[in-house]
């Protein structure tokens, strides 16, 4: 029987979770109990999803990719656990239950962060790759590790906490949101890439992709956070696109850059449906 796609999303979806389960079981530490109560909730998915999707388009086996998918979830939520302690934003929620520092205390949430960013390089470099992909095995970590750290991921994070939220000037705004959020988003659909051997051309159009995805999806977010606002949640001000160009640019911005993203990965003959759903997913929260 044809599984539809959104099926096969799903499907996917267990797959990353067991993976990620399976990877942090066996520890019995308070230091384990908060890294699996941060990874094991109620998350969309979205990054080790794009790593499989972008992967499969180029004629990757899903074994293959496993490893890679669950890194960069991994490091994402070690992102969002340090992006919620009371020196960041300060969040006492996270994906409906207390955030891991209320839940754990500051300390071990800290620690339990650490230990997640960690052990995703640790599960990349052991992944049982075929020996024909050692090389690029290598060049997929190495990709991973420039955007998460201090010129991708960590730059996007210290722009949020130190740029004066009055009087951001557009380029500024962008590039804190391809930071803070783009660079791992490009980095998980360009290792689905590099691990499938994809020419330059075909790299330069994965990462036009990935980069506009990436953005479109903090938009989404801060329409998200926007629409929150005066509820539970307890975030310092910080820069946001909606208060900062208006609710009807951010619909706007959406709906351009995912077509723009999804044109890109046509333009090279890799749009498949998994690849057109994650992204046009995006627009859910984009009024027509
Ligand atoms: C939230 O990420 C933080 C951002 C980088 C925008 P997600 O929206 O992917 O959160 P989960 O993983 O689904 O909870
Ligand atoms: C978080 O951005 C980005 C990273 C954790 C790298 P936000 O602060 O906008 O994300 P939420 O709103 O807390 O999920
Ligand atoms: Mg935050
Ligand atoms: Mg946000």
């Amino acid at each position: 029987m044809m599984l539809s796609v959104e099926e096969r999303l799903r499907e996917k979806k267990a797959a990353v979770e067991d993976y990620m389960a399976k990877a942090l079981a066996g520890q019995e530490s308070l230091l384990f109990a908060a890294m699996r109560y941060a990874v094991l909730s109620e998350g969309k998915r979205f990054r080790p999803l794009l790593v499989l999707a972008s992967g499969e388009s180029f004629g990757v086996s899903q074994e293959v990719l496993l490893p890679f998918a669950c890194a960069i979830e991994f490091i994402h939520n070690y992102s969002l656990i340090h992006d919620d302690l009371p020196s960041m934003d300060n969040d006492d929620f996270r994906r409906g239950q207390p955030s891991c520092h209320r839940a754990f205390g500051e300390n071990i949430a800290l620690l339990a962060g650490d230990g997640l960013l960690t052990l995703a390089f640790e599960i990349m470099l052991q992944a049982p790759t075929p020996e024909a992909f050692s090389r690029r095995k290598l060049e997929a970590i190495a990709e991973v590790s420039r955007q998460a750290g201090p010129e991708g991921m960590i730059a996007g994070q210290f722009l949020d906490i130190t740029l004066p939220v009055e009087e951001l000037t557009e380029e500024q705004m962008i590039a804190l949101m391809q930071k803070k959020t783009g660079a791992l988003i490009t980095a998980s659909v360009k290792v689905g890439a590099i691990m499938g051997g994809a020419s330059a051309e075909e790299m330069k159009a994965v990462e036009e992709f990935g980069r506009k995805l990436g953005l479109a999806f903090q938009v989404r977010d801060d329409i998200l956070d926007a629409a929150e606002e005066g509820s539970s949640r307890s975030s310092v001000m910080k820069p946001n696109f909606v208060h900062w160009a208006g609710k009807e640019r951010a619909y706007q911005l959406i709906r351009e850059l995912v077509g723009e993203a999804v044109e890109a990965m046509k333009r090279i003959g890799r749009l498949t449906e998994e690849i057109h759903f994650l992204s046009f997913k995006l627009l859910d929260v984009a009024k027509p």
